[in-house]
């Protein structure tokens, strides 16, 4: 049920772009669509928008520096746009109308920008719009409301999952409306539907090179250390078992990053490798990515079969290899997903499971969230996470039928004694031991009982008992 014409068809075409190539964007180009933020709406028509168009490749570095942006695009962009609207006359608005203006102007540069064959996205993740402000001396009656970058896109990303429009859309009055995600990170908070609409909606595309460039935008998800390490070993335990070709489930697959990485290096020792996640719309997702990249012939999606509970559409016993990473974080209770994991293992099957800990960095995401009630912790994309400690997952493990063959601590606490030690080594000029601080921090993971339990996340490889 949706309309067809050109208006559609921009609307529908539209993407956020996150990968830049290094082109400017001309002046009078840049011109024409910023000139559609003047076409768009405000309240009582005041039209109180500024927009500051920064192209100077050091006042951008002052701009990300002191907005504390964290996101690539904003580097890479050859444009950024600083949005800003006097919030002053209209302050107390209770509809905040200031806002919605803003918005409604930035909505029409992001369709102008797709007329006119230019990349966009707007930026709202930036942690200080205030950093914005102070960089371009803005007056004090402006007030930052994020940034528009804008340039040509390198990349071709697929349409997020959206809501269907009866979904979103009741008459006179809300009967049947129910809160989609929890406002909580405690996972004995949401029910399983909630964790699936989660899970669909927040699988937006964050670049398909895995370079570093983009690594920041969900470092836990690309090319971070621990990410390393789960494509390492899977592929050790892949290329154990080559008689015959072993298969392999990737659980709770999500964009199928680790499923892209493991096709890409090790797709013809593969029997086969499955994708299982809690959504059709996410398997739409990963399909519709790969097909950009490589027709992957040892790959399929496997949608859960039960709304209610975890159920994997695969025989009992047919499977070589689980891979699970940082995933039964997301349930209070992690058995059944265990159970189902166990079902579908060979005898002598095995499995790498990631599980965050309870130990440090976290204790402060967990402290605040318990002062302020604050949504999703730290990093919002992320949804429901809980930590464990080791022995409970090991009695989880050992309760569903597994033993554990290898636990491995990865980010231990000495790596960062170690990079503090490094960066004080360097000041007083001490190179020689500062090289050598600052080769321990790249030995990543510790199997010595001290470091493996102060460590922020565990790798434990088990076996099918
Ligand atoms: C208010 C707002 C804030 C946003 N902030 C960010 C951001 O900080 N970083 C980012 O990568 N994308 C950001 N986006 C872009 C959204 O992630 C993106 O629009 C969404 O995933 C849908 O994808 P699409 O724009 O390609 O349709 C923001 C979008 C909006 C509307």
């Amino acid at each position: 049920m949706t309309g067809s014409g050109a208006y559609w068809d921009l609307i529908r075409d539209r993407r956020s772009t996150r990968i830049f190539d290094g082109r400017a964007v001309p002046k009078a180009l840049l011109e024409r669509i910023v000139s559609a933020a003047t076409e768009a709406p405000t309240a009582c028509n005041r039209q109180l928008w500024h927009f500051v168009a920064i192209t100077e490749p050091a006042l951008k570095a002052k701009v990300c520096r002191l907005s504390d942006a964290q996101q690539s695009y904003f580097y890479d962009a050859p444009v950024v746009l600083a949005v800003f609207y006097d919030t002053t006359l209209e302050g107390h608005n209770p509809c905040k109308t200031p806002f919605v203006s803003a918005g409604m102007a930035i909505y029409s540069i992001l369709l102008a920008a797709e007329a006119e064959g230019v990349g966009a996205i707007y930026l709202g993740g930036i942690r200080s719009p205030a950093g914005v402000e102070k960089a371009l001396d803005a007056p004090p009656f402006l007030k930052n409301l994020g940034v528009v970058c804008l340039g040509y896109g390198l990349d071709e990303p697929p349409a997020p999952n959206h809501r269907p429009v009866e979904e979103i859309l009741t008459y006179n009055g809300c009967v049947g409306v129910e809160k989609r995600f929890h406002h909580d990170i405690r996972p004995h908070l949401w029910r399983l539907n909630q964790l699936a609409d989660f899970r669909d909606k927040l699988l937006w595309y964050k670049g398909v090179a895995i370079d570093g460039k983009t690594l920041h935008v969900d470092p836990d998800e690309r090319a971070s250390r621990k990410f390393q390490f789960m494509t390492g070993r899977l592929g050790m335990m892949i290329q154990r078992r080559s008689d015959p070709p072993p298969v392999v489930l990737d659980m709770l697959s999500f964009n199928g990053d680790l499923a892209l990485q493991l096709l890409l290096s090790a797709e013809p020792a593969l029997g086969m490798l499955y994708s299982f996640d809690l959504t059709p719309g996410i398997g739409r997702y990963i399909r519709e990515r790969f097909k950009t990249l490589h027709n992957f012939d040892r790959w399929a999606y496997l949608e859960n079969a039960d709304a209610s509970r975890i159920s994997i559409p695969l025989a009992d016993a047919s499977v070589d290899i689980v891979s699970c990473y940082e995933r039964i974080d997301q349930f209070q209770d992690p058995t059944p997903m265990l159970r189902e994991m166990h079902r579908v293992l060979k005898p002598g099957g095995e499995a790498l499971v990631l599980v965050s800990g309870r130990f440090y960095p976290h204790m402060y995401r967990y402290k605040r969230m318990r002062q302020k009630n604050y949504a999703l912790g730290r990093n919002w994309n992320r949804g429901p996470e809980r930590k464990y400690e080791p022995k409970e997952t090991q009695d989880y493990f050992r309760n569903t039928g597994f033993r554990v063959r290898r636990m491995m601590g990865l980010q231990p606490v000495e790596m960062k004694l170690f990079s503090m030690g490094e960066g004080l080594c360097r000041k007083l000029g001490l190179y020689a031991p500062g090289d050598w601080l600052g080769d321990q921090r790249f030995r990543h993971y510790r199997t010595r009982a001290f470091s493996k339990y102060l460590s922020s996340t565990m790798a434990y490889e088990i076996v099918k008992s």
